[in-house]
């Protein structure tokens, strides 16, 4: 088999075999296949896609170029939940207490942010002493105990993704359906979950811009994951604008506390606990959506799920007084107001200038091994369908750097402000299952 051979049957809308597949992932992740040739087949596959046999193949050359964790001594039904990728996106902060609370094991692999989206263990780790860096045998001992732990994802999980992906980060190859559908449930398959929910995100500051873009992903890797034998459902939910108020790391554990309070912003309410009541669902906790829904809404009123979130951080080696005092957490030397320069009302914001925004801050890094300063970010002051006077603050930066201009910039022309009012925003779009 040659891979120009290969390439070239792609460029022309070919199918390629399961043998095929497994060719060009093996030959890639082990360097016999340079990148140049992998550059051009991904671009090709932008243009032409894979059919549903190929994407399978595909996700499962993924899962087998290393290792599978073994969940089996975790007892229940274990249920992951994946985000594609948004601005703000501080979901799993919220569910894993949240769905913990109900009994439903939640045994989380998660990521850290590249580039303009966040990642949920860079937020952890903005509370003094946390840490994702678990054993196995703890991890499964503090889901087996508390039914829930949270680490990073080991090494070896699905490396040939992580170097595609590398590849695919810098040559404008993510946002295609096939490639982030298997990426996406390559992971969860390797990481040894009974069931997940997808967080489609879809949106300014998403890889989907369009909801049918959004659906499509969806159902593609609804498909993946019910062909491999995991329960799985779908959610496509907003991302035209950041999900809250709180975009960084210390304000967004901060923002994720008000949620468990019972007082979080309406947008990242909604989606928190849509997300959590399929997990329980998935989980056998509760028969149906809605009572899930209301039973989650009960439980944050009374305090419980906040509590679980200080047990979290207490088992995983994290300053639980953060949890009665946020304010003890890192803060920002610099806090730089944005006014309004038009009266009118808001009516879009280009959300993936926000992350970027938020990355110049020292919220993020422009590459891998950067340091992150977990007191910068922004927070959104108004956002779609609020109404602003000339001299309104509209966005806050907080920073510990003095040269903050591209970053306020970025901030500022993120912001359209129209003379009418915007229609109101769905916050969840459709549910795919
Ligand atoms: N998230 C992933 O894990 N993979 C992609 O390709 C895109 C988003």
């Amino acid at each position: 088999m040659r891979m120009v051979d290969l390439i070239h049957k792609k460029k022309q809308g070919g199918s390629l075999t399961c043998d095929e597949i497994n060719f060009i992932v093996k030959g890639y992740t082990s360097g016999k296949i340079p990148d140049y040739q992998m550059s051009a087949l991904l671009m090709s596959i932008c243009f032409m896609s894979m059919d549903k046999r190929e994407i399978a193949d595909l996700t499962l050359a993924y899962v087998n170029s290393g290792d599978r964790i073994n969940l089996t001594e975790i007892n229940g039904i274990k249920v992951d939940k994946h985000s594609t990728g948004g601005v703000g996106d501080k979901v799993s902060l919220i569910i894993i207490p949240l769905v913990a609370s109900v009994g439903i094991p939640v045994a989380k692999m998660s990521g850290r942010g590249l580039g303009h989206t966040g990642g949920t263990i860079d937020k952890l780790e903005a509370i003094e002493g946390f840490t994702a860096n678990l054993s196995r045998k703890q991890f499964i001992s503090n889901v087996n105990t508390y039914k829930m732990a949270i680490a990073g994802q080991s090494e070896n999980l699905t490396p040939a993704d992580k170097k595609i992906y590398a590849l695919r980060d810098v040559t404008a190859t993510v946002e295609s359906v096939p490639l982030i559908a298997a990426s996406v449930m390559s992971k969860k398959i390797a990481s040894g979950a009974d069931a997940v929910v997808l967080d489609v995100k879809v949106g300014s500051g998403a890889f989907m811009k369009s909801l049918d873009e959004a659906r499509e992903l969806a159902q593609t890797m609804v498909e993946i994951g019910k062909s491999l034998g995991r329960k799985t459902i779908a959610v496509i939910t907003d991302m035209s604008q950041p999900l809250g108020l709180e975009v960084g790391n210390a304000n967004e554990v901060k923002e994720s506390i008000e949620v468990l309070k019972g007082r979080g912003a309406y947008d990242l309410c909604t989606v928190s606990l849509t997300i959590a009541s399929y997990m329980a669902v998935l989980g056998g906790a509760f028969p149906d959506f809605d009572k899930a829904y209301a039973e989650f809404q009960a439980i944050v009123l009374s305090g419980q799920s906040l509590k679980k979130l200080k047990q979290l951080v207490q088992i995983q080696g994290g300053n639980p007084d953060v949890i009665d005092n946020p304010g003890k957490l890192p803060q920002a030397k610099y806090h730089i107001a944005i006014k309004s320069s038009e009266s009118g009302y808001i009516s879009a914001i280009n959300t993936e200038s926000i992350g970027v925004s938020a990355m110049l801050l020292g919220a993020g890094r422009k590459n891998k091994d950067d340091l992150i300063d977990y007191s910068a970010g922004l927070t959104m002051v108004k956002k779609i369908g609020d109404k602003v006077n000339i001299g309104d603050t509209i966005c806050i930066l907080h920073t510990n750097l003095e040269n903050y201009e591209e970053a306020e910039t970025m901030a500022r022309s993120a912001y359209s402000v129209k003379a009418d009012k915007p229609k109101p925003i769905n916050y969840i779009y459709e549910v795919i299952q």
